[in-house]
């Protein structure tokens, strides 16, 4: 019987900080033995987004506890461990950093391979670590930060079929709910008032639906909502709760008909390469969102495709999936060594074209 081989995630591009222990015995499936997340909401909410330089500072002060605690629930040693996995980008080059850096004193000191990770790469192969599931599958990564259609045809091979290309649907969800008065995050707050509300009480636009491909737009969206919002304002003087939910309604509708007419178009162009076992899997925190959710279910079924979310602390950012994709690599012989560096941007598929634009949580890649 070959050895176990267990592998330690880092994690720290955007808002979280967090590392995992991650085992796999010969081909099983792999186990998570620890997943710790440190998130930095509070820190940056006085600000409406994102700061890199809070975000970087606080990274390096939770790396090490973060480590430490996946470790020790675990029950393991920082000797037991055989390989060290982390993000080495996209996203916020500060935070990036500070994983990077942490993850090469570690490999140095304790002499165990180093494999950077491609972020992006961690989401898109999640659903092989929870549903084992076989390439190639369709991928629908929907969160605050990112939004785009992959193929993932290998571990290190993806086709990009489209993205959005300025706003993520996330964003547009927590900007909704600023306009309206809503709690941060916006999506829980939105998707909650817009159950009591009428989806067809304003005929938001649904962006780029005229044209071919599956690029998405999301921005004009709250532009149309914030016109919609003061115009009732300036004929009723305030909005009522009937006229918040209508409001809310009607923006996930949009968001809904968008997302499902562009899965409609990416499941397409995958399907005709006739994949065995043909599968979407959504990940991003804008997954939990259950109209959201029902449409695609419903698409696939249409298109004859499976559909599979893995849970949503495995769908929003986390290091287990970082473990994964560094065990893929990994095992496919890849090692990094002391000259890894931090990328800023770093698109899954370096053939397709760039994708405009650059949202709160860094760049879209
Ligand atoms: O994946 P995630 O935790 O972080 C990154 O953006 O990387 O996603 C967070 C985003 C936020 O914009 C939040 O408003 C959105 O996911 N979100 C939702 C829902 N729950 C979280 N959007 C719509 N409906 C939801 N139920
Ligand atoms: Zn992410």
């Amino acid at each position: 019987m070959t050895k176990p081989l267990t592998i330690l995630g880092l994690e720290s591009s955007c808002d979280d900080t967090a590392a995992a222990v991650l085992r796999q015995s010969g081909d099983d499936a792999p186990e998570i033995l620890a997943s710790i997340v440190y998130g930095q909401t509070e820190l940056h909410a006085p600000f409406g987004g994102v700061v890199p330089e809070i975000a970087a500072r606080a990274h390096a002060e939770k790396l090490d506890l973060s480590v430490q605690e996946a470790l020790s629930a675990a029950n393991l040693s920082l000797s037991e461990i055989d390989a060290i996995a982390v993000t080495s980008g996209p996203g916020l080059i500060g935070g990036v950093l500070s994983a990077v850096m942490c993850a090469k004193g570690l490999s140095a000191g304790l002499n165990i391979p180093l494999v950077g990770v491609n972020h992006l790469a961690g989401h898109a192969l999640t659903p092989r670590l929870t549903d084992q599931v076989t390439f190639p599958y369709l991928m629908l990564l929907v969160s605050g930060g990112h939004c785009q259609f992959l193929i993932a045809h290998g571990p290190e091979k993806f086709t990009r079929l489209g993205g959005t290309i300025d706003d993520a649907p996330g964003e547009a969800f927590d900007k909704t709910a600023r306009l309206l008065g809503l709690p941060q995050p916006g999506g829980p707050s939105v998707q909650k008032e817009a159950e009591a509300g009428d989806p067809k009480a304003h005929r938001f636009p649904r962006p780029l639906l005229d044209r071919p491909g599956c690029d998405m737009s999301f921005s004009g969206l709250k532009t149309a909502l914030l016109r919609a919002r003061d115009a009732i304002i300036s004929e009723k003087g305030g909005l009522t709760i009937k006229d918040r939910a209508d409001l809310c309604a009607s923006f996930q509708a949009a968001v809904v008909d968008v997302l499902a007419e562009k899965t409609r178009r990416a499941l397409e162009v995958y399907m005709a390469e006739n994949p065995s076992e043909p599968l979407l899997a959504v990940a991003g925190g804008v997954a939990a969102n259950s109209a959201i959710r029902a449409r695609l279910e419903t698409v696939c079924a249409e298109s004859g495709a499976a559909f599979t979310a893995p849970p949503l602390a495995l769908c929003t950012d986390n290091a287990a999936m970082i473990a994964y994709a560094g065990l893929e690599r990994f095992k496919s012989g890849a090692r990094d060594d002391m000259g890894l560096s931090a990328r800023p941007r770093w698109p899954l598929d370096q053939t397709a074209p760039a994708l405009l634009g650059s949202g709160k949580k860094g760049a879209k890649a």
